[in-house]
Formats: C-alpha cells, sequence, structure tokens
C-alpha cells in the first residue's frame, strides 16, 4: 500500500466514496460537485492549508487509475502514480507551533475487512511522524459510527483513549465520541514490536 497526492479527477470518487459512510462525517450531508471541488482548491491543492490529504493506493498496478486515453502519468501537474485507489485519509487541523494534528481515513466500502484500513494508519502515521514533524496526532470517532469505534480501539499503539458525551447530533440522537492520541514515543514503540 502507499499514498499519493489527490488529483481533480479523483474527486467523483471521493464523493461517492464519502456518501457511503454519514455516520462517521463531520459534514453529513450530501455534498455537490461545486462544494468538493473548493474543498479541492482551498485545501488540498493550497500549500498554506493547515492539512494534508492523500489517496490510500493498493499495490495492484493491474487494476491501476487511468485516464479516459488509457494512461496513467500526470494530470494537472499532479503524478498519478501507480495502484488503486481504495480510499483517502487525511493529517488536517494541524497546529505547527504545538506539532499535532487530527488523523482521519476512509476505505472504500469494497474493500472493508482487509486489513487495509490499518495499513492506510501507519502510511499516515509515517507521514505525520516522519515527514511533517509532528509529535502528537489525535482523532475523533463519533459512537454512531459502530465500525469506526472498533477499528480505532483496535489500533493498538493509541495509549490515550477518553469518550465525551453528546458530540454529534445524528439520526435524531446526540452521540458520545472516542477521542484518542497517539504520541510519537506510542507509535515509536509500536513500530519495536
Ligand atoms: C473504519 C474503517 C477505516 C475500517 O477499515 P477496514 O479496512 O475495514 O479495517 P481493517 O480491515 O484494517 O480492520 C482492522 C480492525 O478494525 C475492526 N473492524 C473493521 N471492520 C469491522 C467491522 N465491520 N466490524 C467490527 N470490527 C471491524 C476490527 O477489529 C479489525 O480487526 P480484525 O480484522 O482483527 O477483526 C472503514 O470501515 C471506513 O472507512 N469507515 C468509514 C470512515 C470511517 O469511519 N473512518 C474512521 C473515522 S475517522
Amino acid at each position: 500500500m502507499k499514498l499519493r497526492t489527490i488529483a481533480e479527477a479523483d474527486l467523483p470518487m471521493i464523493m461517492d466514496w464519502r456518501q457511503e459512510y454519514p455516520e462517521s462525517l463531520r459534514t453529513c450531508f450530501e455534498l455537490t460537485y461545486a462544494m468538493q471541488y473548493d474543498w479541492f482548491v482551498n485545501i488540498v491543492n493550497n500549500r498554506q492549508a493547515n492539512a494534508r490529504y492523500w489517496m490510500i493506493l493498493d499495490d495492484d498496478v493491474e487494476n491501476s487509475f487511468k485516464f479516459p486515453d488509457g494512461t496513467g502519468g500526470f494530470k494537472d501537474d499532479v503524478e498519478i502514480a501507480p495502484g488503486k485507489p481504495i480510499g483517502y485519509g487525511n493529517i488536517s487541523n494541524i497546529q505547527w507551533e504545538n506539532r499535532h494534528a487530527e488523523i482521519g481515513l476512509l476505505i472504500e466500502q469494497g474493500h472493508l475487512g482487509e486489513g487495509k484500513g490499518i495499513g492506510g494508519v501507519k502510511l499516515l502515521l509515517e507521514q505525520a511522524f516522519c515527514f511533517m514533524n509532528l509529535e502528537n496526532i489525535w482523532g475523533e470517532c463519533y459512537h454512531c459510527n459502530s465500525i469506526g469505534l472498533d477499528f480505532w480501539k483496535k489500533v493498538s499503539y493509541i495509549s490515550t483513549q477518553v469518550d465525551l458525551p453528546a458530540r454529534k447530533y445524528y439520526n435524531g440522537e446526540y452521540w458520545p465520541s472516542l477521542y484518542f492520541g497517539i504520541s510519537r514515543e506510542d507509535w515509536m514503540k509500536a513500530l519495536d514490536k
């Protein structure tokens, strides 16, 4: 598995994916393409933004992303690396002074339960700790997202976990959130195992 930058051509796929998981989203209403494009321009393609997003790729080169003319290669000055996109992930809400940021990811429904989520988290943490020089990564998972909850509880290098009440209003109910923290130290210890 690997990460690559997000290209404009990925946007329709990302829109479809996120609409399959409304229980996991902060903005759980359906986005228009115009909104998705604004996000691409203002956040993904803006080097001053306090967030970084990546496509998560499988190593399946046979089924790699192809443009309509059958090529991989370059589009909009972004290199499209070989490999099949199976999700996307982020290190966002970055506070450079305090050296912490939030982690999030989404795996396409056709690839759930194959260990791709765990693989994606490893790649995102590698970016955070080895390339962005962050010290602490945190995340939030709403209790209405029961699969996400089981998932984060399973990630063994999570050292700090706390539930806060009423963090999400979804489907007529207030739901608690799991907040978790992963320090560089926890991550390094987990690498040694
Ligand atoms: C949460 C999510 C990333 C998990 O991805 P995944 O690729 O299916 O996860 P993995 O295959 O790596 O599973 C790892 C562990 O998570 C837990 N898990 C994953 N899917 C589960 C399910 N359907 N039911 C119960 N536990 C599950 C299991 O404990 C699993 O370990 P196991 O295989 O030893 O039982 C995926 O369901 C998803 O993208 N959901 C929508 C977006 C989201 O909720 N993101 C997280 C919040 S930021």
